[in-house]
């Protein structure tokens, strides 16, 4: 039997991708199972390429997540942004196709595996800075000393456009960014992807280091919501996905036989903080690593690394916490949206995901 693969992406910042070369064995309908999954994101999905690469080279945020606190739960630093696993681990754990999102820089060449594209400060588009582009910021009305802005987010593409006014970033960035995904859709389609499993931006108008980072500014100039989350991040939030799911939409027409399955992280993720005693989580707006405050977050997210060498603590049971570092999520958190996902639901279209369905390689028939 011809080996097949359903190669499963994810793709840069806001994406999971999908990626399925047409598989022999027929998958019943509104399912599919993938045998390899491959992933392009940034320090979400990281799983240690940025810690590889930046091992010995004095660059502290490189370092960073190899060492303590990160990777309390899973019991050692490991190079991902978490205290646990990341939501590609869990995927293809639970997918049985490796024990791990394997980080691309440590492939050995030797086999064929899924592999973790994941680089922690990737952009989508070529600017300068090294944040990524979900940490959307502001509102015009804001300070826009640039110095006040990389104090609070660390000089982001996003911010970046940011000091050119909120309206820039909704007028340029985020098509700007919407259109680097979809150009990187269909370069993959072109190799041979045709399942694509893409993210929508989560709640990131909850993360604590944005609410430490809004607290510094004049009161009126933003606001909270009922879930406690700016709303003006929020907005901007709201733009980027409605653009994104445009754009699945797009790419589903002009590429024939492409499947582009839209993950509504953002609605998951506010399922969960609605109804965080369901899911097991006491808050949703304090880190549990960091530097101390309301938030958790001073000296900034990363655990108070981020922009000030401020020492932090680390909550008992980051399980409790929906942010390990008040900008990555917990291990805990990327499981329940992985549940999610296995389960089919924020997916549209509705799309199972089977187990086990990777292709062990045959044997060369040897001469006897
Ligand atoms: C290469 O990596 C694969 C997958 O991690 C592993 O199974 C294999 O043993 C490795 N081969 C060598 C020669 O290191
Ligand atoms: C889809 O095709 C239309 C018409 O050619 C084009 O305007 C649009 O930008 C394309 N969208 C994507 C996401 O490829
Ligand atoms: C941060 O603090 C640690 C421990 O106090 C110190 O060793 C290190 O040099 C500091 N780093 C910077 C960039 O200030
Ligand atoms: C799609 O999935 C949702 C959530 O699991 C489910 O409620 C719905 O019935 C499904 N729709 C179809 C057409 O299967």
């Amino acid at each position: 039997m011809a080996s097949s693969a359903t190669f499963l992406t994810i793709l840069a910042v806001l994406a999971i991708a999908l990626v399925s070369v047409e598989a022999s064995r027929k998958a019943k309908p509104g399912t599919l199972c993938p045998t390899a999954l491959f992933t392009f994101s940034d320090s979400l999905s990281d799983s240690g390429n940025r810690y590889r690469e930046g091992m010995g080279s004095g660059d502290t945020l490189s370092a960073l997540a190899g060492r303590d606190p990160y990777g309390v739960t899973y019991g050692r630093p490991t190079g991902r942004y978490s205290d646990g696993l990341l939501i590609p681990d869990l995927l293809i754990s639970n997918l049985r196709l490796e024990n791990l999102a394997i980080a691309s820089l440590s492939y050995n060449g030797s086999e064929f595996v899924s592999l973790n594209f994941g680089y922690a400060g990737a952009t989508v588009i070529p600017v300068q800075g090294n944040q990524p582009p979900y940490l959307v910021h502001a509102s015009p009305e804001l300070p826009a000393s640039p110095e006040e802005h990389h104090r609070a987010i660390g000089g982001d593409d996003i911010n970046f456009g940011l000091a050119q006014g909120g309206n820039y970033v909704v007028q340029v960035v985020v098509p700007a960014v919407v259109k680097g995904l979809a150009d990187a859709i269909a370069t993959l389609y072109s190799a041979g992807a045709r399942n694509v499993l893409l993210f929508n931006m989560p709640r990131a108008d909850c993360a604590p280091t944005y609410l430490q980072a809004f607290g510094e500014y004049q009161p009126g100039t933003y606001h909270l919501d009922k879930d406690g989350c700016i709303v003006e991040v929020g907005e901007l939030v709201s733009v980027f996905n409605s653009a994104m799911q445009t754009m699945a939409g797009e790419l589903r027409q002009n590429y024939t036989g492409l499947n582009v399955y839209y993950f509504d992280w953002n609605a998951a993720n506010t399922e969960v903080i609605e109804n965080m005693d369901t899911y097991g989580f006491t808050t949703n707006l304090k880190s549990c690593c960091g530097g101390g405050g309301q938030y958790n977050c001073n000296g900034g997210g990363l655990c108070g690394c981020g922009t000030a060498n401020v020492s932090y603590t680390v909550c008992k049971d980051p399980d409790e916490y929906t942010t390990f570092d008040g900008v990555h999520y917990t291990g805990h958190f990327y499981r329940i949206m992985t549940d999610f996902i296995l389960a089919g639901q924020y997916i549209s279209p509705n799309v199972t995901l089977q187990k086990g369905c990777k292709v062990i390689p045959e044997e060369p028939a040897g001469p006897l």
